[in-house]
């Protein structure tokens, strides 16, 4: 076993790239004993190919996804935790809701409710992008979605944000109760009065040739909001930081024009919001030397993988034009992330709202930006930013 990584120090969850190189090259099957034991794969090609060999590398165990293992739930987080052919059923129900043309029916409400956001921020007198702009943006996209009551969305976001502080967990494991108890109360109503949100769609659903159980809604409905709020909000705060840290950055995405799609895509890469996710083995596995054992908890290195040189020319800088760029981000396989296209417009809208309602951005002398402290996860809990006037030839 090595010992020499802590994933959840915090200068590891501040800046874990030298690490991540000193493992790819080194120790590219990296076993330590830490948060219950695991084994970290960093290397593009060993991650992606993990990712979509779930005969070996299961889902199906409860709580295996996150590193380390904190759950102490009996029943699998749906579809994440479940291998095909089962994932799929369940996966089918709600694929529809993320297909294209739905997205593009509810992109005029998540643009204004973007434009709205940054406009109030940026006319603050203190301007914070995370708790101005990123969190509820990305609560407020999710609310549009879901069809949940939009009025509530304050609610939602102050339960998932205590929840997804760990520094806190009676507050946590209170905001996750009350969270609950709010989806409960959902799912009675819509049984009684049906309406055209999530929750109704879910009651009409059947998987298995039955009903889904109101245990089973809860599950999606927890899942959706458990991944779709903070790593959006990462991805976001994420490339604003990149952005804020030197002049004359936005420009570059400015001058992207209709490719702004391309600098999405190399924020996604640059940030990485889930830098590891869990898996279990189903048998034995050889890799470059190392035997990986039966039940070993195995983290696919998202983050590591999206820095590795076989794939990414100048992995290490953010080239917000760069082309080709297939980042394993939203993951790889059954699993890969159902929210993605969801992601990609908030992150389009929100370059597009930087761009039309700024000229430069710059993080404030007067504050400092404070990094997440979770190895698994990258983003940032506070970015205070000044903003300057929007170019002429921009306005
Ligand atoms: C930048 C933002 C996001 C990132 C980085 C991200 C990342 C991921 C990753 C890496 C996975 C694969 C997990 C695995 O391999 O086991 C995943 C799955 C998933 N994501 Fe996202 N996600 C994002 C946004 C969203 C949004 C907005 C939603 C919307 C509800 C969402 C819902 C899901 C769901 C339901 C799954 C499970 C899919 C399955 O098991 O079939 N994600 N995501």
């Amino acid at each position: 076993m090595d010992e020499s990584v802590d994933i959840h120090a915090p200068e590891f969850a501040r800046d874990p790239f030298a690490e991540y190189e000193r493992l790819r090259e080194k120790c590219p099957v990296f076993s330590n004993d830490r948060y219950g034991g695991f084994t970290l794969l960093t290397r593009y090609e060993d991650v992606r190919a993990a990712a979509i060999d779930w005969r070996t590398y299961t889902s199906a165990v409860v709580g295996v996804t996150a590193i380390p293992v904190i759950t102490h739930r009996d029943r699998p987080q749906l579809p994440i935790e479940l291998d095909p052919p089962l994932h799929s059923a369940y996966r089918d129900i709600v694929n529809p809701l993320f297909a294209a043309a739905r997205l593009a029916e509810l992109k005029p409400r998540v643009d204004a409710l973007s434009h709205r956001l940054m406009e109030a921020m940026i006319g603050s007198r203190d301007p914070e992008f995370v708790a101005g702009y990123a969190d509820p943006f990305s609560v407020g996209a999710l609310g549009v979605l879901t069809g949940l009551p939009t009025g509530d969305a304050a609610k939602w976001h102050e339960w998932l944000r205590r929840m997804f502080t760990p520094k806190d967990p009676a507050a946590a494991k209170e905001a996750s109760r009350g969270f609950g108890e709010y989806i409960d109360g959902l799912i009675r109503h819509r049984r009684e009065a049906p309406a055209d949100d999530i929750v109704s769609v879910l009651l009409a659903a059947r998987v298995l040739e039955r009903p889904l159980t109101d245990e089973e809604i809860h599950s999606y409905l927890t899942v959706f909001f458990g991944a779709g709020f903070e790593t959006t909000a990462d991805a976001m705060s994420g490339a604003a930081f990149w952005l804020a840290e030197e002049p004359g950055r936005l420009a570059v995405v400015r001058d992207l024009g209709e490719r702004v799609g391309t600098a999405v895509e190399e924020f996604l890469r640059f940030v990485t919001p889930i830098q590891m996710f869990g898996r279990n083995t189903t048998r034995d596995v050889e890799l470059h030397g190392s035997v990986i054992p039966n039940g070993r908890i195995v983290a696919l290195g998202f983050g590591a993988a999206n820095r590795d040189p076989r794939v990414f020319p100048d992995a290490e800088i953010c080239v917000p034009g760069r082309v080709p760029n297939r980042h394993l981000t939203f993951g790889a396989g059954p699993h890969l992330c159902l929210g993605a296209p969801l992601a990609r417009m908030e992150m389009e809208i929100m370059l597009r709202h930087l761009c039309a309602l700024t000229g430069e951005i710059a993080v404030r002398a007067d504050d400092q930006p404070v990094w997440k402290r979770r190895g698994d996860r990258r983003g940032l809990q506070r970015l205070p930013l000044s903003f300057g006037a929007v170019p002429q030839a921009a306005a």
